[in-house]
């Protein structure tokens, strides 16, 4: 099959030949039709990241849409066919920058119906760490105002959707040509962060996705999450300080799939490539610009 092949830290990302995996007990093989791309990705890429956990020659990539082609010994929840898209393995490699993937069968859920591959393939890893975030770790209640920095981004745009879901009043951090977007995502209010921060401290529940943001906006007992790089520069005794790192999640892609199936829930693709410009998927990400997500094609 063909793969995205990394072979030293900080080395081209070269499209090679490389063996088909097969599935092993309770493991699907999945043919990949879409992969999304993350700043996980180019972080690793680059030695940060979970680079840590990876070995050479190495295959990027975490997300995948895509359909079950094989199923292992003893896998009783999806059959060959069946369109799914997860975010399998993670932290360790998932290997989805390629034409095949095997993982376990439980990383993985049936992808929502109306969308296509690619809008898929954009979803887990993002939306999962939003779902863990605003669901599992705050537990967001209707009328809670939560902050998010970077609102715009693949995290934040699928984030204010989220916690406009729970019925909370979102406030989101972009520069200026991106506030119609967040408008129109449901945020109801917006800040250009170039300008100045939220100058208010009742913020129920701060999603930090930029690293290193103040806690000042968070009302006494309220929540700090940073997303990037832990907490551990972060000092408020009066307040709950969370780091979180996302996980595999068949229940919480579920529950996306219902959201986007309800239409409470769209993801804005902002970049497709083939599979064989990783690099130059990696490079657009590296901007720090992006609206919305970054897709390879694999098919
Ligand atoms: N802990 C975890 O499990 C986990 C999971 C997912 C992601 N992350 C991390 O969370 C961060 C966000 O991920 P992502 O996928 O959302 O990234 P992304 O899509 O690359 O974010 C791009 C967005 O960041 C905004 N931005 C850049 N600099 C900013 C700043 N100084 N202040 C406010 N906004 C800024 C840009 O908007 P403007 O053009 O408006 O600046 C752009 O829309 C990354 O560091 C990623 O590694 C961690």
């Amino acid at each position: 099959m063909r793969a995205i092949i990394q072979n030293e830290l900080n080395g081209p990302l070269t499209l090679t030949d490389v063996p088909k995996p097969a599935p092993l007990p309770t493991e699907v093989l999945v043919r990949v039709h879409a992969a999304g791309v993350n700043p996980v990705d180019w972080k690793t890429r680059a030695g940060g990241g979970m680079a840590g956990l990876q070995s050479f020659p190495f295959i990027n990539g975490w997300d995948v849409s895509g359909v079950v082609e094989e199923v292992g010994f003893g896998v009783t929840t999806l059959k060959p066919g069946d369109e799914v898209y997860g975010m399998p393995r993670f932290p360790h490699a998932a290997s989805a920058y390629a034409e095949y993937v095997t993982a376990p069968s439980r990383h993985f859920a049936k992808k929502p119906q109306s969308l296509t591959h690619v809008e898929a393939g954009a979803l887990p890893l993002a939306a999962l760490t939003a779902w863990q975030i605003l669901k599992d770790t705050a537990d967001v209640q209707p009328g809670q105002k939560v902050l998010i920095t970077a609102a715009a981004g693949g995290v934040g745009h699928l984030a204010v959707q989220i916690a406009k879901a729970h019925g909370a009043y979102v406030i989101g951090t972009a520069r200026g040509p991106k506030h119609a977007f967040l408008k129109d995502l449901g945020a109801d209010e917006v800040i250009d962060y170039t300008l100045g921060d939220y100058a208010g401290n009742d913020i129920d529940v701060l999603v930090d996705l930029v690293g290193g943001s103040s806690p000042e906006a968070v009302r006494s007992g309220g929540l700090f999450v940073g997303v990037p790089s832990g907490v551990d520069s972060v000092r408020r005794d009066d307040i709950r300080i969370s780091p979180i790192l996302v996980e595999p999640d068949r229940a919480g892609l579920e529950a996306i799939t219902a959201l986007v199936e309800s239409g409470e829930l769209r993801v804005h693709v902002d970049a497709t490539f083939p599979l064989e410009d990783a690099g130059k998927a990696h490079a657009l990400g590296e901007t720090g610009r992006t609206q919305g997500k970054i897709v390879l094609e694999t098919l």
